[in-house]
């Protein structure tokens, strides 16, 4: 084939849209993301339907005084407003609709726009200019998030950012992280303005924004605050919480968008301004937001109909009767034990309910939708955090007993899809998603992986600390910002600098000072008990093992085997849990942005952890002054650091969440872990039997059930035929393993800390059996956690019952010396 021939029949496909149009719906079809906008199911009454899928919060859509409202405009003249209100004026339809609007709200002024979506997407846009800098929450609605990226756009021309412009997305209804995305800005020094954006009630999670500390934040830096009441208004007392919280009598201004689809049950989108410059806020509105000088205006019927709804609202009646269902909906949600854990209960109309994956949350809703019960379905990318869920709408326009009987129905089939879908990962086989699955040669027979182990020369392992999905363009800015860097050390290097960094690193987890360590790793394990049994009764009984006592252990024993004193412990967790997910799981663009924050304030705290150690008052004893002295230059420090609070602590806890979830599965194995108390009767078989615990989770389901490296030649191993270039999974940890040793790996990289790991996870394990015998796993079976190199159950929940510990419930005061010198 000529060279011409070979680009045409290359780059100029015949029809590249409909071959683009099919591989599409085939992602869609296989990541069980697909949507449809049926009819309803053919032969269902619609009177048979319970729809708790709907925002009919108040049941107003059919009210006959507002379906009589629409009637009267539509038989005295044209239904539609036929253009802009500033080509054809205002109807008195849409003047009564904002005064009845704004009377509800609580507001000096409304302005209608022709739905929600524009109304955001108008007012946002009419808050753009060089300089505006957006912080929207991530669960920000769609049109809020589409309104801010419009907005940060230049729009004459090209299309391209206004300079100074940004949109940037803030952790879920945190007010520290809008604190800490407002100082960045500040110290950034670019933005002029700045816009909080945020929901008041959010419709996944049904969870309410802290306005009055939001208010309070946009005050004391000058910004302003944007509140979309979509799910709020005419729901909550006062019809919408800005006006009953008093925020347009605070500091800061406050612009509320609202819409007409939900509680009101009509159409139609608003925006509601209060205090001193409500009117000039309108006019500004009503002047720059495209939406809604370009728009045709909302239809006259429409908004007599929302008019008369909110004058209904307005009294109260109606949310006073949502209030009632939704404590049936709390009652019956919340009762049933397999779904503890996984229901969110909102401060509004709206719950959801988390599912196991978007298939399960699909096929529920379809076995519910035939028994006609129609359930809101919520997949990602409708849900930023990648959970997918069943959403319930309560509503007025249901009768109390059917609306409990379909919210039992709704419990039912979700409380079975939980049971389904839990217990050990591998049997759900391979984590990775289908984007990702080509991207590795899976390894797994024992002689080839020590045969690839063994020969670094051609198996690097460079690839350590790649990222499983690239990371996006912010994403990869926002690291380099911070100075994020991971120059090759340790783990990741190899030849000389791997050598000499592991002479140094070694000593400190020699078998020696492992076996110093027992005491500790007891006395902290007690501690952590008593602590997390303190916080039982707050909590009502149950207690998490895998966040506490999994999580503590390791770290405050790390800490002081490596001299390098830990953040706060929550905060070194979170930092440790968003790194893992960073990179080696598949979060979404939005979510990386997230991680990628957390991840270089990590790395930051990291650089001052170095920065103090080799100072002049540098503790004998710590691991990162060792690493100086030794001429390991900082940035390869804190390379390590990173590497090894991952390798550490995250790989311990997960691997003692697993040890404890498969020792409490069964009772007798329980007892035995925790015979012998004092060194009586039976320790020793105790000990064989933790030992034998600890193996076979290893063997099995080690909580690093894989590990990379990148070929440098071609080479045949076994059956593979590796080429140079290939990324290689291999599995060293799973039900075709007989050998517990290879989930720490083989050869020069071998972990260095095995001993340690391995006697933390036996001895956690034993004393929390020795000291809550009667210890039963209760709540569904637990979800796991599964990413391409790490995997546990996420939550180890059980009912504590009594404490054998004697004294030892005090230890909190008593300290882990007291505790060291009774082992
Ligand atoms: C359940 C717990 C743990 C598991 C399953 C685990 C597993 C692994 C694996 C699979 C490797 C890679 C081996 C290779 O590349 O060939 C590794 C390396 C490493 N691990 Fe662990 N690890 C655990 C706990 C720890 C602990 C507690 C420490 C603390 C010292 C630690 C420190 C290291 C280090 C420093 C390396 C790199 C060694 C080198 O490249 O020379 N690990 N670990």
């Amino acid at each position: 084939m000529s060279t011409a021939e070979a680009v045409a029949a290359t780059s100029t496909p015949a029809d590249p849209w409909s071959s683009w149009l099919r591989s599409r719906a085939d992602v869609r079809a296989r990541r069980g993301l697909e949507r449809r906008a049926d009819p309803p199911e053919p032969g269902t009454p619609s009177s048979d339907v319970v729809d708790l899928a709907a925002n009919d919060y108040l049941g107003l859509a059919a009210h006959p005084d507002v379906r009589a409202a629409a009637a009267r405009v539509a038989t005295e003249g044209p239904v539609g407003a036929r253009a802009s209100r500033v080509v054809t004026g205002t109807h008195p339809a849409h003047a009564d609709l904002e005064s009845a609007a704004a009377a509800l709200a609580g507001a000096d002024a409304a302005l209608a726009f022709s739905s929600g979506y524009t109304a955001n997407l108008g007012v946002l846009g009419a808050l753009a200019g060089p300089g505006t800098a957006f912080l929207l929450d991530e669960h920000a609605h769609a049109s809020l998030r589409d309104g801010a990226a419009l907005a940060a756009t230049a729009r004459s021309g090209a299309f391209t950012s206004l300079p100074g412009a940004s949109v940037t997305t803030v952790e879920h209804n945190s007010v520290p992280a809008f604190r800490a995305a407002l100082d960045r800005l500040r110290a950034e020094g670019r933005a002029r303005r700045i816009v909080l954006v945020v929901e008041s009630l959010y419709s996944v999670l049904g969870d309410e924004a802290d306005l009055p500390a939001l208010a309070a934040l946009a005050a004391e830096h000058g910004a302003l605050l944007v509140v979309d009441e979509a799910h709020s208004l005419g729901v909550v007392p006062g019809g919408s919480r800005a006006g009953a919280l008093g925020l347009w009598a605070g500091q800061a201004p406050v612009v509320v968008t609202a819409t007409c689809s939900k509680a009101l049950g009509g159409q139609g989108g608003l925006a509601l301004f209060g205090g001193p410059d409500a009117q000039s806020w309108r006019d500004h509105v009503l002047n720059t937001a495209r939406t809604f000088v370009f728009d045709t205006a909302l239809a006259p019927v429409l908004a007599a109909s929302a008019a008369a709804a909110c004058r209904i609202a307005a009294t109260g009646e109606p949310a006073a009767r949502l209030a009632r269902a939704r404590e049936t909906a709390v009652d019956v949600l919340t009762r049933r034990p397999e779904l503890a854990g996984h229901v969110e209960v909102g401060a509004g109309a709206v719950h959801s309910i988390r599912m196991p994956g978007p298939e399960q949350a699909v096929a529920a809703a379809a076995e519910l939708r035939a028994h006609g019960v129609l359930v809101g379905c919520f997949r990602p990318p409708s849900v930023p955090d990648g959970v997918a869920r069943l959403r319930v709408s309560v509503t007025t326009a249901v009768p109390e007993p059917r609306l409990r009987a379909a919210l039992e129905a709704v419990a039912s089939v979700a409380a079975r899809a939980w049971g389904a879908s839990t217990g050990c990962p591998f049997s759900h086989g391979d984590p990775r998603p289908e984007a990702v699955r080509g991207d590795h040669l899976r390894i797994s027979d024992p002689a080839d992986l020590r045969r690839v182990l063994t020969d670094p020369g051609t198996f690097a392992s460079d690839n350590a600390l790649t990222a499983v999905v690239p990371l996006s363009g912010p994403a990869r800015r926002i690291l380099a910002a911070a100075r994020f860097r991971l120059p090759p050390v340790l783990a990741f290097a190899g030849g000389e600098e791997h050598r000499a960094v592991r002479r140094v690193v070694a000593p400190f987890f020699s078998p020696a000072k492992v076996r110093e360590a027992r005491g500790r790793i007891l006395a902290t394990t007690r501690t952590a008990l008593t602590a997390a049994l303190a916080d039982t009764g707050r909590a009502g009984g149950a207690v998490d093992l895998a966040t506490t006592v999994a999580a503590a252990v390791p770290a405050r024993v790390m800490s002081a085997l490596t001299g390098v004193p830990n953040p706060p412990e929550a905060q070194l967790h979170r930092w440790s849990a968003d790194s893992l997910e960073l990179f080696w799981g598949w979060p979404d663009e939005d979510r990386q942005l997230r991680l990628a924050r957390s991840a270089a304030d990590f790395h930051r705290w990291l650089r001052g952890a170095v920065v103090e150690a080799r100072g002049d008052d540098a503790q004998p004893g710590n691991l990162f002054a060792a690493l100086h002295e030794a001429g390991v230059d900082d940035e390869r420090i804190v390379s390590l650091g990173y590497f090894l609070v991952i390798a550490g602590q995250e790989t311990t806890r997960l691997l003692i969440s697993t040890a404890l979830t498969r020792a409490l599965a069964d009772p007798a194995r329980w007892a035995a872990l925790g015979a012998g108390a004092d060194g009586g009767a039976g320790a020793d078989a105790a000990e064989a039997a933790a030992a034998e615990l600890v193996a076979e989770c290893l063997r099995t389901s080690s909580s690093v059930p894989t590990w990379r490296r990148l070929a440098t030649a071609d080479v045949r191993v076994g059956e593979h035929e590796i080429r140079a270039g290939d990324e290689l999974l291999l599995h060293l940890s799973g039900e075709q393993h007989d050998d517990a040793r290879l989930a720490f790996g083989f050869g020069l990289h071998r972990c260095l800390g095995a001993g340690l790991a391995e006697l933390e996870t036996a001895l956690v394990v034993r004393e929390v059996a020795r000291l809550l015998p009667g210890a039963r796993l209760t709540g569904p079976p637990a979800t796991w956690l599964r990413l391409l190199s790490f995997q546990a159950p996420q939550h180890v929940l059980v009912t504590p019952g009594p404490w054998h510990g004697g004294e030892d419930t005090r230890i909190e005061q008593s300290g882990v010396d007291a505790c060291a010198s009774r082992s």
